[in-house]
């Protein structure tokens, strides 16, 4: 079965038992405590909580997801930083002895998983919450044998909530025999001898686990279930790992073939790269961007860790354009957005691994510089995260390679230190407006500093309406970097302009300064706003309500501010570099007189 027909076989399952089929949400949850959409469950939160469903009380989905917490362990047979989650639910629709039933008429019936094979494990009670009796006598009814079932305590069958608070509970689930093979007398489910796999999670939610840590009586039960799709591709595919099905196996063979080397001989890095360019692909589609906080620096790990990888292979700079090919011929049918977003995708890979590599090879001298010196401390560590965007564990693998050990303490040390400091960063405000994703850079001393950057702020807008009035409506604003002396602007085009081309955007700035134009700002909700032709940057963070520029209808843009309060203010607009950053991106800086 590949992988199509197991979504398929799935869903059709459930829609024939009276469930809604609910698309994937976006990778970016709408609860803001957390980084990324981690189960299936999440885009439905609420309805457990009593509002009411627009899909009907049950549904089922195909999920997106992101988890990084096993990041460390890919590369083994089942971890993966994407995967994606089936699942059924119900808001108060049916309880467990459905859920039971479904879940075993589809694994024996639907999907023949012989039974032998086929483990359970449910809550087998502490001091707050009583064993849940009915869940195995449930599976019993249905011919589990008793010898097949384990009972656990909270870390093994007790679920959620994810974030801060929400809804959770006990849970039964199914664990599958790989090997037939025990490790010794006492080898059960969650064993760690590669014997067992988890696959499908059925959590009863019973309760709300509110902020102080108190577990309150839902109103109504509901059901959120969780299977992992990889791992049972594995399976049905009789695979001995994930990476061998059909949602990674054209990755690997691209990666032999661009690197002419063996898959067996370099499994580590086959697979994390495959892995981790996956996942940036799908977190660029949802419009994430690297930076050195939150997702923008999971999305930024992942990234360079694959490009440490593909140093090891010896793989070309732009190795990644080839392999999201395959990606998106994997995938787009299925989630559109990685083919709607696909030159996104690849502009947001160059430019981050033209900064990594440039910087890379910097970083690697100064660590043999610090090597001969003789001492290296934590502090070393973050002095080449800092300048040199060094991730801790390449240079703790660097420094394996000279066999001095430095430990993970130190690392912490310096990370947990390190994440404040780039926080605080985020948060500074500057006229009023937070720094906001889109908005440029910007960094200020004083009062004439700011009437200055303001000055360039509003060039920057005229200079990317320009820009796209002359060359096209393929050039998007990629970054923006702003200070005192200068205006320094990232896009999206495929050649360097001719003179002739960077004079008459030139031109047609000084036009528009020329004409006086005042510059609107207003606020709508999102959806207006995009309507009405807006550009914006990346739908990430964006609010309900956003802030809209407007310069006559020669610019409308999505932004925090601060601008002048008409054109004239802005001065004598000047190109005064082009750069070519990638093959896709282009730079521009300019400046105000
Ligand atoms: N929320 C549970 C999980 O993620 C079941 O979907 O495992």
């Amino acid at each position: 079965m590949n992988s199509s027909e197991l979504r398929k076989k799935f869903l059709d399952y459930f829609e024939k038992n009276g469930h809604t089929v609910v698309p994937s949400s976006s990778l970016i949850p709408k609860d803001s405590s957390l980084l990324f959409t981690t189960a299936g469950m999440q885009q439905f939160k609420e309805y457990y909580l009593g509002k009411p469903s627009p899909f009907g009380e049950n549904v089922c989905s195909v999920q997106k997801c992101i988890r990084t917490t096993d990041i460390d362990e890919v590369g083994d047979n089942t971890h993966l930083t994407f995967f994606e989650m089936l699942g059924n639910f119900s808001f108060g629709g049916y309880f467990k002895e459905e859920a039971i039933k479904y879940a075993h008429d589809f694994a024996l019936n639907e999907i023949s998983l012989p039974k032998e094979r086929v483990y359970i494990t449910y809550f087998k009670g502490d001091d707050e919450i009583p064993e849940d009796v009915d869940s195995k006598k449930i599976w019993q009814e249905l011919g589990i044998a008793e010898e097949n079932i384990f009972g656990f305590g909270r870390d093994d069958n007790f679920w959620g909530p994810t974030g801060d608070e929400g809804p959770c509970g006990p849970t039964t689930e199914i664990h599958y025999d790989l090997t037939g093979m025990p490790c010794g007398e006492n080898c059960a489910p969650n064993c760690d001898c590669g014997r067992f796999v988890e696959i499908w999670n059925i959590v009863f939610n019973e309760f709300y686990k509110n902020k102080e840590g108190k577990f309150l009586k839902l109103e109504r039960s509901g059901i959120d279930t969780g299977m992992g799709f990889e791992r049972l591709l594995t399976i049905l595919q009789n695979k001995n790992s994930v990476y061998e099905t059909d949602v990674f196996l054209p990755i690997i063979e691209k990666l032999e073939d661009i690197s002419n080397l063996k898959y067996n001989d370099f499994i580590k890095e086959f697979r994390i790269i495959s892995d981790h360019i996956k996942a940036s692909c799908f977190i660029i589609a949802d419009g994430v961007l690297p930076s050195n906080v939150d997702r923008g620096y999971v999305l930024r790990r992942l990234i360079r860790r694959s490009i440490r990888f593909a140093r090891n292979l010896k793989l070309e700079k732009n190795f990644f354009v080839p392999i999201c090919e395959v990606i998106k011929n994997i995938y787009e049918k299925v989630y559109p957005e990685i083919g709607r977003n696909f030159n996104d995708i690849l502009t947001v890979l160059e430019k981050e691994s033209y900064k990594f590599n440039k910087t890379l090879e910097k970083g690697l001298k100064e660590f043999e510089k610090l090597i001969l010196k003789g001492e290296f401390t934590g502090k070393h560590t973050f002095y080449l995260y800092e300048t040199f965007g060094f991730p801790f564990e390449l240079t703790r693998e660097l420094l394996k390679e000279k066999n001095i050990n430095i430990s993970d303490e130190e690392f912490k040390k310096e990370f947990e230190k390190h994440k404040e400091i780039s926080r605080a960063g985020a948060e500074k405000k500057f006229g009023g407006h937070g720094l906001k994703l889109g908005s440029p850079e910007i960094r200020v001393k004083d009062e004439s500093e700011i009437q200055k950057v303001t000055r360039l702020h509003t060039a920057t807008h005229l200079l990317h309406a320009a820009l796209r009035k002359i060359l096209g409506e393929k050039v998007r604003q990629m970054g923006s970097d702003i200070t005192a002396e200068r205006l320094r602007f990232d896009f999206s085009f495929d050649r360097k302009l001719t003179p002739e081309e960077i004079k008459k955007v030139e031109d047609l700035v000084n036009q528009k300064i020329k004409e006086g134009i005042d510059v609107i700002r207003e606020e709508m909700p999102y959806e207006k706003a995009i309507k009405q032709g807006a550009l914006a940057f990346f739908k990430e963070k964006y609010p309900d309500i956003v802030s809209v520029y407007s310069i006559g209808d020669f610019s409308k843009e999505l932004c925090g501010g601060p601008h002048v309060k008409n054109t004239k203010e802005v001065g004598k607009f000047k190109i005064i570099k082009q750069e070519s950053i990638g093959a896709n991106i282009k730079r521009i800086k300019a400046v105000v007189e």
